[in-house]
C-alpha cells in the first residue's frame, strides 16, 4: 500500500498535547455525589467520602492548608523529592510519568527536570477530576519542556483508571501518587487500588507512593487542627458542596470540625459534630436528615503508615518495595515500589 501522504525524511519528535475527558460536571458526577450523601447520611454512624471536599473553593483551602506552618506533609514531600528526583529517575530509568491526582503538578517538575536532564523524558500523563487543572497543567508544560507529549485524563480514580493510556512497550514509567492521598482509602479499598494501579504497570515498571508516616499523634493533630481554622474550613466546605448541589440547607454554624488521630487504626478522622439537635432538608434527594447533639459525621480518614504497613500493602498488590526515601525526621515518605 502506498502512504497517501508523503512522510517527512526526518521525523518530527513525538510531542503533541492530548486530553480526554471522562467526567463532565454534570450527570455522572452529580449521581456520584447523591449516591454518597444517600448512602452516608442514612445510616446509623454517618459518613461521607472526602472526595467531595474539592469544589473550587474547597482546592482553594487545600493549597492554603499545604502552606500552614503546622501541615508539614506537603513540604516535606517536596524536600523529599527535591533530594532524590535524580535517583529515582536514575533507579526506574522512566521516559514517561503518570500522575494520579495531578492538581496543579506543583512537584511534577521535580521529576520532570530530573527526567529531563537522564535524557529520557518522552511523555507525561497527568489525571485529575478537575478539567481546569489538567488543561492548565498540561499546556504550562507542553510550552515549559521542549517536545514532551502530553496526554492528559480527566477523571476520577474510583472509576476511570482505565482510561490510563497503555505503556510504550519501549519505555518505562512511573505512576506517581503523591501527597498521602492513598490515607484517605480504608485498608480493604487501599489494596484494591493499589491492584488497579499495579495493574497500570508492565513488569520493571514502578509506583512512586506518598505516604505520610505514623509519629508523635500531637504531630498529627496539630496538622489537622490549624490555628488559623483552615482545616476547619476545608472540613465545612463539604456541607457547602451539599447545599449547593443537592439543594440542602446544612447551617455551617451548627456544625463544629473535629480531627483526632486514631490510634488503633493508626488514621486521622475528620468529624463534623452537629452542636444541637437538628433536622437538615436535602431537597434534590427528598431526604430529611436528623443529627442529635453532639452526633459526629465522618467526612475524612487520613492513613498513616509504617514500613511494614507498606510493604504489605504493596505485597498485597503484587508489588515489591523497593526504596523508601524519607526526610530526616521521618515525618513522610516517598516509595519507589517495583513490578517484578
Ligand atoms: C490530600 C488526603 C493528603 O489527608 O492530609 C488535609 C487532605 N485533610 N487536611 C490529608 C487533608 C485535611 C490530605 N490529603
Amino acid at each position: 500500500m502506498e502512504p497517501i501522504f508523503e512522510t517527512a525524511t526526518v521525523a518530527p519528535p513525538p510531542s503533541g498535547l492530548r486530553i480526554e475527558s471522562f467526567v463532565d460536571g454534570g450527570a455522572g458526577g452529580e449521581r456520584a455525589l447523591a449516591d454518597d450523601v444517600l448512602d452516608g447520611l442514612t445510616r446509623p454512624f454517618k459518613e461521607l467520602p472526602p472526595k467531595h471536599f474539592y469544589d473550587a473553593h474547597g482546592a482553594q483551602l487545600f493549597d492554603r492548608i499545604c502552606d500552614l506552618p503546622e501541615y508539614y506533609p506537603t513540604r516535606t514531600e517536596r524536600a523529599i523529592l527535591t533530594a532524590n528526583a535524580d535517583a529515582i529517575v536514575e533507579a526506574t530509568g522512566a521516559t514517561e510519568l503518570v500522575e494520579l491526582g495531578s492538581g496543579t503538578a506543583a512537584k511534577t517538575r521535580l521529576l520532570l527536570d530530573a527526567m529531563r536532564r537522564a535524557g529520557t523524558l518522552v511523555r507525561y500523563v497527568p489525571f485529575d477530576v478537575t478539567e481546569s487543572m489538567v488543561r492548565d497543567v498540561a499546556r504550562a508544560l507542553v510550552d515549559e519542556y521542549d517536545g514532551l507529549d502530553v496526554h492528559g485524563i480527566v477523571g476520577d480514580f474510583d472509576r476511570h483508571l482505565h482510561r490510563v493510556p497503555d505503556p510504550n512497550p519501549e519505555g518505562s514509567r512511573i505512576v506517581a501518587f503523591l501527597g498521602g492521598t492513598i490515607g484517605n482509602f480504608t485498608p480493604g479499598s487501599r489494596r484494591r487500588f493499589l491492584r488497579r494501579i499495579a495493574a497500570m504497570l508492565a513488569p520493571g515498571d514502578h509506583l512512586l507512593l506518598g505516604t505520610d508516616l505514623v509519629k508523635d499523634p500531637a504531630v498529627i493533630e496539630a496538622a489537622y487542627n490549624d490555628s488559623a481554622g483552615i482545616t476547619a474550613a476545608f472540613n465545612l466546605n463539604v456541607l457547602r458542596v451539599l447545599n449547593r448541589e443537592l439543594d440542602a440547607n446544612f447551617d455551617l454554624d451548627q456544625f463544629s470540625h473535629v480531627a483526632f488521630f486514631d490510634r488503633e487504626h493508626e488514621w486521622i478522622e475528620m468529624r463534623l459534630r452537629s452542636v444541637c439537635h437538628q433536622s437538615v432538608r436535602i431537597e434534590r434527594l427528598g431526604l430529611d436528615v436528623e443529627f442529635a447533639a453532639r452526633e459526629e459525621l465522618r467526612t475524612e480518614i487520613s492513613a498513616k503508615f509504617t514500613r511494614d504497613r507498606l510493604t504489605a500493602d504493596l505485597a498485597a498488590a503484587g508489588l515489591q518495595l523497593a526504596e523508601m526515601y524519607t526526610d530526616p525526621q521521618d515525618l513522610f515518605a516517598v516509595s519507589l515500589a517495583r513490578k517484578p
